[in-house]
């Protein structure tokens, strides 16, 4: 009995021993596999401090976000470094960024102005509540951005992320209705192929299919407006296209199908990115304007990627003459180099809050990060450098060059069409038959592996939006780029 005990023991013991053994293996050998020595060159990395880091990892912890995982973990595009223009790679790959990190590094990488206000706050002051106590920084940072803003745009609410700043804006402008007696005012008016962020607001007011279809029935009482985009009259514009100012016209049918009195807000990009750079059509915006006005509906603007520069302006509000009521902004805040996001009121908006016993709160919502000191204080750096060095004015001055490098496309294998506005382009490839979204994909990973260029994808279209610093020779650079890519995925 006793001997068959320790057989059995000794089995399992010996068991055990090869379980561990065969896991070892895997894991050291799975390390070993996505080991990365980072060794810049002198040249590239002069300026950037650190020349070396290693890094031990394992890719399968890591749940990317909007990525199909499994391929990236098969052929991974890592990123260590990055300065100016530029990415660099762990094996010392110059990789340009044509896309400003994700429509954010309006100022480029690592700006040292940036890197220093970070550092030396988070030597001074690392947190600070932002519910009942605040610091100075996010005031000074308030009435900066409120000073970039059109009109009476100038009551700033802060938070972390563009989502955030959206889910924001829509709980404003439904509370702002409840305080001043109106609260049947509960519906939401988004636009198709809008992209508001990942929170239930956005997602709601959104109108992009994957976004939504996936999350049960979201928000009630949300209706939308079609899309501005027609490729048969807009094909190959640069600048906002003439066709198009009708499709705000659709806010009167739906106005008059749930009743003025029901409908909150309207929320819009003035040029939707993220559904491939589809700017207004020229009256598009002032036509809605006109049609909020008339019914008592408030008119948000989603900035977080047209603010801060993208269009030639610190924000588009300004390039088109419309002012909204509520204005969103994240991304160019700061460069992105801190997370944050941030509404921007217009006076008349904050002070239908400020009623009441002055000890109650005047708006229950907040994020433990509002106004995060490192996040102000890399905001502070990042406007002192889109005044100092001009870059709205640069962005400016580039959009014809930017836009004519762009049309160079036209012609190629595969092209449906190129969009170009301020500092961003969109182009539309031709999806392979059944496999939509392939030939963008293949496009995105040839520019990473063979053209050293970061661009952005959505489906089979290619987005193409470099930061402000960009130089007139890299933006034909960019694009020469981008053709060989795509005469690649043909
Ligand atoms: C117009 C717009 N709104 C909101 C968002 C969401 O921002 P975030 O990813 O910071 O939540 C984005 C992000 O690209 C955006 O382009």
């Amino acid at each position: 009995m006793y001997r068959a005990c320790t057989g059995h023991v000794f089995e399992f013991v010996r068991f055990l021993e090869l379980f561990l053994e065969l896991f070892l293996e895997t894991v050291v050998e799975r390390r070993v596999a996505v080991e990365v020595r980072v060794e810049q060159s002198e040249t590239t990395m002069s300026d950037t401090g650190s020349l070396a880091a290693r890094q031990t990892n394992d890719l399968d912890a890591f749940w990317l976000p909007f990525t199909p995982n499994r391929a990236f973990k098969r052929a991974p595009r890592l990123i260590t470094a990055a300065k100016g223009m530029h990415y660099f790679t762990p094996d010392g790959r110059a990789v340009v960024d044509g896309l400003a990190g994700l429509w954010c590094s309006n100022a480029g990488h690592n700006r040292d102005t940036i890197v220093g206000a970070i550092q030396r706050q988070a030597a001074e002051l690392d947190y600070a509540a932002a519910f009942h106590f605040a610091h100075p920084k996010s005031f000074e940072l308030a009435s900066r951005i409120a000073a970039l803003a059109p009109a009476d745009l100038n009551r700033v609410f802060f938070c972390n992320s563009g989502s955030e700043a959206v889910d924001t804006a829509l709980k404003i402008a439904l509370a702002y209705h409840n305080v001043r007696g109106e609260g049947d005012r509960t519906r939401l008016i988004g636009r198709e192929r809008g992209y508001h962020g990942v929170g239930f607001g956005g997602i709601s007011v959104g109108g992009i299919v994957n976004n939504r279809k996936f999350f049960g029935t979201l928000l009630a009482g949300v209706d939308h407006l079609p899309a501005t985009y027609s490729r048969e009259q807009q094909a190959f514009t640069k600048g906002e296209p003439r066709f198009g100012a009708h499709f705000a016209d659709e806010l009167e049918r739906i106005v008059a199908l749930h009743g003025a009195s029901t409908i909150a807000a309207v929320i819009v990009e003035p040029m939707a990115g993220s559904t491939g750079v589809l700017p207004a059509p020229q009256g598009y915006l002032q036509r809605l304007r006109a049609i909020c006005d008339r019914h008592g509906i408030l008119l948000i603007f989603d900035e977080v990627i047209t603010g801060f520069g993208r269009l030639g302006h610190a924000f588009a509000a300004e390039r088109y003459g419309v002012t909204p009521d509520l204005l969103c902004f994240a991304k160019g805040v700061n460069s992105g180099a801190v997370p944050m996001g941030g509404v921007i009121a217009r006076e008349s908006v904050y002070d239908a809050f400020m009623h009441g016993p002055e000890h109650v709160i005047e708006l229950f919502h907040g994020y433990t990060y509002s106004a995060h000191p490192l996040a102000c204080a890399a905001g502070l750096a990042a406007l002192d450098l889109y005044r100092d060095e001009g870059l709205f004015e640069r962005a400016k001055r580039l959009e014809p060059l930017y836009g004519d490098a762009a049309m160079t496309l036209r012609g190629l294998p595969g092209v449906l069409d190129v969009r170009a506005v301020g500092i961003a382009a969109g182009i539309d490839l031709a999806p392979r038959p059944g496999a939509p979204g392939e030939r963008g994909y293949e496009a995105m990973e040839r520019a990473f592996h063979d053209e050293d260029l970061v661009i952005r994808i959505t489906g089979d279209t290619l987005a193409i939006a470099p930061p402000l610093i960009v130089s007139e020779a890299e933006i034909g650079e960019i694009f020469e780029k981008v053709a060989r890519v795509i005469r690649a995925v043909a």
